[in-house]
């Protein structure tokens, strides 16, 4: 494509998420025409050694050791945030007052309070939060169906996000167990990407209640929640995220039953959807299992032909994309920092809820949580 703007990219932080998201601005013009060019072009980090190793293996220009020299340069176009938790907040507002345009990593925050304040400075500028799992396009296609009304009004909702690493304190990924770098434990990993998607396919959570749990002795984070909740929308439901789900290593699941029909996703079987439609003659009813990597899918079509699946480096390469196109548009991106800021707020519904051992209403209109009945 000719002639398109160049955005210049600075990253912070270069672990997992840098790997992903580096990878995601590598791939995305292979298989999208991008309505703009990126430059990778610098990359920030603290340990200058492994910051330049990474530099080199996955093409960034620069590299800076402290971020705040980096994210008002004038020659810097985007900032994106693949740092620990607590950082999302000093990073992201600084980046915004800057004028950039600002991604940043789920959870948006440690609280509603530092989520508000970002929401609040970023205003003027586009934003993208990277709950990725929206662009799988199983998860898509559920969405579609949803919105089509083929399952019809929807009586239950069930998510889960499933993981068995919680025994491992020495995981290189250790500032996940310190609540001032993480904020949560389970709650804002987990189950953040669960009400991201629930709310998204399902509409606003209005009543909730839950139960937080840590197992691990003198762990200050949560290893496990589970929670009930209505939707404004009349349906209920259930929510488990845990660190301690042994034999699951990343299932982030959810069924939803509805009037008409059912689906059910899980991203360790990412490519699938499953679909019971209520409408099939009685002896064929039941879950049938979509290879959604085909005709009619979305983004697949740029990918491989029909069949050849995709993995988990597709869901920030199809992000990116999304964002890119809206940007280009002059439309508003989803899920945005006042989406997410929304999602932080039901996190902290949820850990009022379990400190309080009461019912919560989330109040929208408000935007606030108050306590409600006794449980
Ligand atoms: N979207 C997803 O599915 C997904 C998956 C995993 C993690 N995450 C989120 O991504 C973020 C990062 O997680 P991760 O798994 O990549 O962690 P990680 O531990 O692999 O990487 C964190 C990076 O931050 C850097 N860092 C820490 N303090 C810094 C500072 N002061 N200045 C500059 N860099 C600093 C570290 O050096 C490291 O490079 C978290 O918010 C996490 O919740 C999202």
């Amino acid at each position: 494509m000719p002639n398109r703007r160049k955005l210049n990219i600075a990253m912070v932080g270069y672990g997992f998420m840098g790997r992903a998201h580096s990878n995601a601005f590598h791939q995305a013009g292979h298989f999208f025409d991008l309505p703009f060019e990126l430059g990778l072009k610098v990359i920030c980090g603290r340990n200058k050694e492994k910051l330049q190793q990474t530099a080199t293996q996955w093409g960034w220009e620069q590299t800076a050791t402290d971020w705040q020299s980096v994210v008002g340069r004038p020659d810097i176009d985007i900032v994106d945030i693949c740092t620990p938790n607590s950082l999302h907040a000093p990073i992201a507002i600084a980046a915004a007052c800057a004028d950039k345009i600002v991604m940043c990593e789920k959870p948006l925050a440690n609280s509603v309070e530092q989520a508000e304040r970002m929401a609040e400075a970023a205003r003027g500028v586009p934003t993208l939060v990277w709950f990725n799992y929206r662009r799988v396009p199983a998860v898509r296609l559920a969405h579609q169906l949803i919105s089509e009304g083929r399952i019809g009004d929807v009586f239950h909702y069930r998510g889960f996000y499933l993981q068995s690493w919680g025994r491992s304190p020495n995981d290189p990924g250790a500032w996940r167990f310190h609540p001032e770098e993480a904020g949560s434990g389970a709650s804002g990993d987990l189950l953040s990407h669960s009400l991201d998607l629930a709310t998204w396919l399902n509409g606003p959570v209005r009543r909730l209640c839950s139960s937080v749990h840590t197992f691990y002795p003198g762990r200050k984070v949560d290893d496990a929640v589970i929670l009930l909740a209505e939707f404004s929308n009349g349906s209920i439901a259930t929510f488990e995220a845990s660190r301690f789900a042994t034999g699951n290593q990343n299932r982030n699941a959810f069924e939803v039953n509805g009037s008409q029909g059912s689906l059910a996703f899980n991203l360790e079987e990412m490519n699938h959807l499953q679909f019971s439609d209520f409408s099939d003659e009685s002896a064929l009813q039941g879950f049938r299992k979509i290879l959604v990597t085909g005709l009619g899918h979305a983004y697949v079509d740029h990918v491989w032909p029909p069949g050849h699946v995709i993995g988990y480096e597709h869901t920030f390469i199809f992000t990116l994309v999304d964002f890119l196109n809206a940007l280009s548009s002059g439309n508003r991106f989803h899920p945005d920092f006042s989406d997410a800021l929304a999602t932080q707020r039901l996190l902290e519904a949820v850990a009022e809820s379990g400190s309080r051992r009461l019912w919560v209403d989330v109040d929208h209109a408000e935007t606030t949580t108050k306590a409600g009945s006794q449980r």
